[in-house]
């Protein structure tokens, strides 16, 4: 893992975008697979607006889902479906064809694993966004899980549950999550992990201190034989030394 640190979001989020459009440039069919939350909000912006400048085709990609909390769908703000389709899908203008994320109000949840872990397996991720929880997961894999896991059902942790409320306009008591698990998330050939501001701060140095471990799942990025990049700006660097 080669961590970058940047002087402002914006460089950040202008590295992250010309990089994400190197790799659909030289491959117009790449699976791209996007973290939601505010984290990767900028990023996906800055795409956005190369799509509207048609500077980058995005018309082949396959955009395959990270995340998603069991009990809400696309139509509760702060699902991850919800996010990923107004503040990207959407506006990107990509097909329904083109997208395969999780349901978290389906009614056979263990169907919609085996149609996600097939995708993966067949087309493998090209390029993986992620942002950090403020206890360190990657998608909702949280502290102490198992890491040879593929897609799966998790039970929150107490700090996700406390934090996952910003994302809803009313109070919703969610217990379960669903995920890609770490052994399809390191095969990613590229990945980008960011954290920026200073609530990410005590995390990030965490995760530069400690060897690769599953009770900090970032620290699990360390592992990956691929492009993994850790881009973090100024103040989530303030506590590094
Ligand atoms: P955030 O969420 O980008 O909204 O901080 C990060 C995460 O929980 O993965």
């Amino acid at each position: 893992m080669q961590l970058i640190q940047f002087t402002g979001t914006s460089n950040l989020t202008e590295k992250a975008v010309e990089l994400i459009c190197q790799i659909v440039k030289e491959k117009p069919d790449a699976t791209l697979c996007f973290a939601c939350g505010e984290t990767p909000r900028p990023v996906m912006n800055g795409l956005i607006q190369c799509h509207e400048k048609g500077s980058v085709d995005f018309s082949r990609v396959t955009l395959i889902g990270l995340d998603e909390w069991i009990g809400v769908g696309r139509e509760t703000k702060g699902s991850c479906a919800q996010m990923l389709y107004d503040d990207f899908f959407t506006p990107m203008g990509f097909k329904e064809d083109q997208i395969t994320i999780f349901n978290g109000l389906s009614a056979n949840l263990s169907d919609d694993i085996e149609k996600i872990n097939d995708l993966v397996e067949k087309k493998g991720i090209d390029f993986l966004l992620l942002g950090i929880g403020m206890n360190g997961h990657i998608g909702l894999n949280e502290p102490g899980e198992d890491p040879n896991q593929n897609a799966h059902l998790v039970n929150l942790s107490a700090t996700t549950k406390k934090v996952m409320s910003k994302y809803f306009s009313e109070e919703i008591a969610i217990e379960k999550g669903i995920t890609l698990g770490f052994s399809q998330l390191l095969n990613a050939k590229t990945i980008i992990m960011i954290a920026t501001g200073e609530r990410k701060a005590k995390i990030v140095k965490q995760i530069i201190e400690q060897k690769p471990n599953p009770q900090l799942p970032a620290s699990l990025l360390k592992l990956s034989k691929n492009e993994s990049l850790f881009f973090i700006d100024k103040e989530a660097a303030s506590l590094l030394d």
